[in-house]
C-alpha cells in the first residue's frame, strides 16, 4: 500500500515540478520520499533558493510560512492544515508590541518557531543552530528581546554572556519531555553515553548536555560517535536509529513526540498534490516586514 502510494507521489511530483521538504521530526516514510529533510535553518535556505514550482513542506505551519516568504514564485503547500506548533502560538504580534513598549530600544530576535506576524514585528531571526552566532553578532551594549522561547533564549544568553529580556514561551514536547531523574537513570544504566540535547529543553537537562545543537547537528554528530542519548523529538531518534541500525542510540524519553509533527501522513502527501492543497499564503505587507527579519539571519549564517 505504502510502496503504492509512495510511487504514486513521485510520479506527481515529477509531473508538477514539486519539491519535498521534510523536517527531521517527520516519519521515517514520509523522509525517504522528500528531496531534502533538515533542520528549520537548512529547510530555509533550501526553500529560499528552490526553482520549484510547488514546495510540498512536510513539517508544521511556520516552516511553510517561512518558505512561503522566502520564496514567493514557489506555491507552498502545508499538507495537513492544523499542523501547528504550540510554541509559535503563544506570542501574539499584540503580545510583542507589548513588550517592546516596556523596553524601548530593545533588538527583537525571534526564534524561526514564531508566526509571521511575529516575525514582521522583529529585527532578526534565529534557528536552533545559529541562535549564538545571531545574538553574538548584536553590538556588546544592545539590550536583547528574545522571543518566545525562554529555555533556548535563556541558554544563548549563558553561551554569549549577554543579557537577554526573555518571553515566557516554551515547547511542551521539550520543556515537560525530558527531567533530570530521567537522564540520572539513563546515565547509571548506559555510563559513557554522550548527552546530545536540544536548546528548547529546560536548564536541568542542557546545563549538563555534553552537547547542546540543533536537530541536524545531532544528525551530524552521530555520523562519527556510536553511543549516545539523544533529548529530543522522538521522530529524530527514530530517524537516527533508521540510519545507523548498528549504534546504540537512546531516547532519553521515547514518548516525547511531537503530535503536530506527527499529523502528516503518506495519504496528506498524495491529497495535497491531487487537491493542490493547502496553500500557504502570507499577506503582502505581513511578509514584506517578515521577510528582512529572516534575510538577516540568512545572510549571518
Ligand atoms: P531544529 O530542527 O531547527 O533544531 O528545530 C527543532 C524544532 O523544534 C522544530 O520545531
Ligand atoms: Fe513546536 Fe515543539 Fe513541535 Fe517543534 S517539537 S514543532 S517547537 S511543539
Amino acid at each position: 500500500m505504502n510502496k503504492v502510494l509512495s510511487e504514486k507521489i513521485v510520479k506527481l511530483k515529477k509531473e508538477r515540478n514539486v519539491l519535498i521538504l521534510a523536517h527531521n521530526y517527520q516519519a521515517v516514510e514520509i523522509q525517504r520520499l522528500a528531496d531534502f529533510c533538515g533542520d528549520s535553518l537548512q529547510l530555509s535556505i533550501q526553500a529560499s533558493s528552490s526553482g520549484a514550482d510547488i514546495i510540498l513542506f512536510c513539517g508544521v505551519r511556520f516552516m511553510a510560512e517561512t518558505a512561503a516568504i522566502l520564496n514567493p514564485e514557489a506555491r507552498v503547500l502545508l499538507p495537513v492544515w492544523d499542523a501547528g506548533c504550540p510554541m509559535a502560538d503563544m506570542v501574539t504580534a499584540e503580545q510583542l508590541r507589548e513588550l517592546k513598549k516596556l523596553h524601548p530600544g530593545a533588538v527583537v530576535v525571534c526564534y524561526v518557531n514564531s508566526s509571521v506576524e511575529v516575525k514582521a514585528e522583529s529585527d532578526i531571526c534565529c534557528t536552533s543552530s545559529n541562535a549564538v552566532k545571531i545574538v553574538s553578532s548584536l553590538p556588546a551594549d544592545q539590550k536583547i528581546i528574545f522571543v518566545p522561547d525562554q529555555n533556548l533564549g535563556s541558554w544563548v544568553g549563558k553561551q554569549t554572556g549577554r543579557e537577554v529580556i526573555l518571553y515566557n514561551g516554551y515547547c511542551p514536547v521539550h520543556h515537560f519531555g525530558f527531567t533530570a531523574g530521567q537522564l540520572e537513570d539513563l546515565r547509571k544504566s548506559h555510563p559513557g553515553y554522550t548527552l546530545l540535547a536540544h536548546p528548547e529543553c529546560q536548564g536541568e537537562i542542557v546545563d549538563v548536555a555534553d552537547k547542546v545543537m540543533s536537530t541536524s547537528g545531532m544528525l551530524k554528530y552521530a555520523e562519527d560517535h556510536d553511543e549516545l542519548i539523544i533529548a529530543t523529538e522522538e521522530g529524530l531518534v527514530q530517524f537516527l536509529n533508521y540510519l545507523y541500525p548498528e549504534k546504540k542510540i537512546l531516547a532519553l524519553n521515547s514518548r516525547a513526540i511531537c503530535q503536530n509533527m506527527k499529523k502528516t501522513h503518506l495519504s496528506d502527501l498524495y491529497d495535497a498534490l491531487i487537491e493542490d492543497k493547502y496553500h500557504i499564503q502570507v499577506e503582502p505587507v505581513i511578509a514584506e516586514r517578515a521577510v528582512k527579519c529572516l534575510k538577516r539571519m540568512l545572510e549571518l549564517s
